[in-house]
């Protein structure tokens, strides 16, 4: 049984696949509208979502399936007492394919012991989220035309942001990627992933204190909300919540094919005016993440438009 827990499941191979055949559902979208015909995809989220959510579930719709789910705990028989693992095990009576999401690290992959139906990680704390990985990576991929030989800067809660974490992990396998970190102090990122990551992998990296002192470098800017939900206290969030702000007069020694990524949901850290610039990404971003999810529920199901034509 296939399960998508952590970015590095999946070879670059298979990414490269991925990323096919989401390029191909762009095009020919009406050869995959019938493709999980009688499948049902379970979206099971402990913790709120928008994009990611709905995004999986427009995915499975468009490709011919049915969705069924819960979006808080609250509603589900978490608020009973519940434990994850028996959840997941009894949907796995109702469902073909299961998405996750769930505040504890760590969660997905103990619900997907035992378990005889594929599971997708949604986001599990502050720990991966590979789903919206390869969004970022087809994002990457669509407007770079490749996915090596970039400098990438990564700006604002690069503590507790799990994008940023499975991100970093997934980049770390192409060619001469330069990157850049941009947080304040207390907000850097974990010493785990420069340990584990940059420095086994001899990867260049810094880390910044600024976004202006770097932006000229950047090929890609890539930008995340201050995590409110993962403080410990509110007096911290509050003094740090406005770190990093993009607006258009930062943008003005930024490289005319910089690409400004941002997972969403926005706060604040990037200004409204920042959308109309043609260097904006965010929102193609959202849209592209449909389509992966498309090609990976395709995929974790093993079946293909050739098979149904
Ligand atoms: C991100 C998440 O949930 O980790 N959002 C998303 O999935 N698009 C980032 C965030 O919540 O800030």
């Amino acid at each position: 049984m296939r399960h998508l827990i952590d970015p590095m499941d999946l070879s670059v191979e298979e990414i490269n696949h991925l990323l096919d055949l989401a390029d191909d559902i762009i095009l020919h979208k009406e050869k995959y509208q019938e493709v999980c015909k009688h499948k049902k995809l379970a979206t099971l989220f402990f913790e709120p979502s928008t994009r990611t959510r709905l995004s999986f579930e427009a995915a499975m719709m468009e490709l011919g399936g049915n969705v069924l789910g819960f979006s808080s705990a609250n509603s589900s028989s978490a608020s009973k007492g519940e434990s994850v693992s028996d959840t997941v095990r009894v949907v796995s009576g109702y469902a073909d394919i299961i998405a996750m999401r769930h505040p504890k690290e760590g969660a997905p992959y103990a619900a997907a012991r035992k378990l005889s139906v594929p599971i997708i990680n949604a986001g599990d704390g502050g720990h991966n989220h590979p789903t919206q990985t390869l969004t970022d990576l087809m994002t990457i991929r669509r407007e770079k035309g490749k996915l090596d030989n970039l400098t990438i800067g990564m700006c604002g809660d690069l503590k507790f942001g799990r994008t940023v974490h499975s991100l970093i992990k997934a980049m770390s396998r192409y060619e001469n990627i330069n990157f850049i970190m941009i947080s304040p102090e207390e907000l850097r990122l974990p010493d785990y992933i420069i340990k584990d990551v940059f420095e086994k992998k001899n990867i260049k990296y810094k880390e910044v204190r600024t976004m202006e002192e770097v932006m000229p470098e950047l090929d890609i800017l890539y930008m995340t909300r201050v995590q409110k939900e993962r403080f410990f206290n509110e007096a911290d969030y509050i003094r740090l919540k406005d770190s990093f702000i993009l607006d258009e007069r930062k943008l003005l020694d930024a490289k005319e094919d910089l690409c400004i990524m941002h997972p969403l949901p926005r706060v604040n850290e990037i200004s409204t005016k920042v959308d109309d610039d043609p260097r904006a990404c965010y929102f193609k971003q959202a849209l592209y993440g449909k389509y992966v999810r498309m090609a990976l529920i395709m995929t974790l199901l093993g079946v293909s438009a050739d098979e149904n034509r």
